[in-house]
Order: C-alpha cells, then structure tokens, then sequence
C-alpha cells in the first residue's frame, strides 16, 4: 500500500515539511511525496541533505501507524531501514545498516533517514518517513564525507521510478512485519545488518576516544557498545561518534 498515491513536486524545500503541510488533509496512509528537487533538504542534526536534481530519489512516505506504542518507537526506524536494505542488497550483494538508521554500501554512506513523528497523548498519530537515498549522482560537494550512489557501485545508470516501486514495496512489506507486531523479527534482522557489529573500531563519546566492538541495541533502541574491558555500554543518537577507518 506504501506508493499508491505518489504526489510528484517539481521543487519544494523539504519533502518532509511539504508531507506534514498535508496531514491535516488526511491524507492517506501510504501517501509518497516525491520531489525532483528540494532546496532545504533536511538531514539529522540540522545538517542539510544534498542531493542533486532528477539524480537521485528524495521522497517522503506518510504513515498513521495508531498501533504502535510509543516507547516503541524505534521500530519505525527498524523498519525503513530494513525497506531500504533489501532494496539496495536486490541491487548489489552489499549493503548494511549504520546505527540508527544510515544505508551503507561498504564504508560509504548511500542513504539516509528523516522520521519526524507526532504523538498525541500516549498514541501516535502521523509519522513522516523522509528517504534520501543516492542513485545516479557521481559526483558530490567535497564536505559530504563519504557518498556513494548506486551508479558508483554498479557503473550504471538506473531508472528512478522503477526504483521508487521496488522502494515502496520492500517499505510496505517490513511496514506491514510491523503492523502484525513481529518485533523479534525486526530486531534480529536490523541487528545482523548493523554495520561494524562484532568489529572491533574507534568511537568517540564526551570527547574521548575509546575501542569498542558493536554488540546490538537494547529495548529502547540504544547502540550497545562492547569496551576492551568487557563492559557493555548503551549510547543515545549524539552520545557517539563513530570515528571512520584510518
Ligand atoms: C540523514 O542522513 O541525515 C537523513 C537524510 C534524510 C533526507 C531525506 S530527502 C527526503 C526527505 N526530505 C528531507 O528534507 N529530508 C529527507
């Protein structure tokens, strides 16, 4: 049901701001907004999200997810990310996920995710999922630190709207894992694809840098961190930094 309605924008600054305009209009639940451009595309942490015109795909999915607690939040998180897995691992054999919700294809980042959700009382109400995911562009600004497109990877130019479809249905079939309450199912497959798990890397937390393998998440969500002495420390999105290979 994710990409019935496909509302096509030829510029608008955020997809993301132009899908919450709309809620109030009750749209339907699946409702994509795509754009063939934004000029104040959003990213985490203020960051903008570039991405150049007609190369890449830059959309939002409008959900009413009612059934989800709150305190489960995560789970949506969980479950774009995994939509977005399989669509690039159909597309080439690699692909994982960077805690919390980053697309990586090796080392490089080809993906990002954008949820802005609204919760009434102890419900949820509206969920907007932005997607900015990297298909034909080949050449990106110097201060993004480490894209990749799938053009990159493959040497190939692909049809967006054909991968928009595979998008959406790869989307709807986690969306509905979730709606059905397969939460064991979620957690398990985001955690075998959670990049760097069981590797030994550098991190940053309160400005010290320490060694530490990737065990998982726990209930809420948090990245859990394995230290060389055998502690196991959970981290808030901002409480680390995952410093890059030398
Ligand atoms: C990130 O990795 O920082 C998240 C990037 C999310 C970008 C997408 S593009 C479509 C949607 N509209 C936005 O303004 N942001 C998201």
């Amino acid at each position: 049901m994710i990409g019935k309605n496909i509302i096509h924008l030829n510029e608008v600054d955020s997809t993301n701001n132009y899908a919450r305009g709309i809620l109030k209009d009750k749209v339907e639940e699946g409702s994509v907004v795509l754009a063939y451009s934004q000029n104040q595309g959003r990213g985490h942490l203020q960051n903008t999200w570039e991405s150049e015109p007609g190369m890449n795909l830059t959309f939002s999915i409008i959900l009413y997810p009612e059934f989800l607690d709150p305190a489960r939040q995560f789970a949506l998180s969980q479950m774009a990310s995994l939509g977005i897995h399989d669509f690039i691992i159909g597309k080439t054999d690699s692909a994982s996920i960077k805690w919390p919700n980053d697309i990586y294809i090796g080392n490089k980042k080809i993906g990002g995710i954008l949820i802005e959700n609204s919760i009434l009382g102890s419900r949820f109400s509206s969920s907007v999922v932005g997607i900015g995911l990297n298909i034909n562009q080949s050449e990106f600004s110097e201060w993004i630190p480490n894209p990749v497109s799938l053009k990159l990877v493959k040497g190939v130019d692909f049809n967006l709207e054909e991968c928009l479809l595979m998008l959406c249905s790869t989307i709807s079939e986690w969306y509905e894992k979730l709606k059905n309450g397969h939460y064991a199912e979620l957690n398990y497959r985001y955690t075998s694809n959670l990049y760097r798990r069981g590797l030994w890397a550098d991190y940053k937390s309160e400005g010290q840098m320490f060694k530490g393998k990737i065990t998982g998440i726990d209930e809420t969500g948090r990245l859990l961190i394995e230290k060389e002495t055998g502690k196991i420390s959970p981290f808030n999105f901002k409480e680390v930094e995952y410093v890059p290979y030398g």
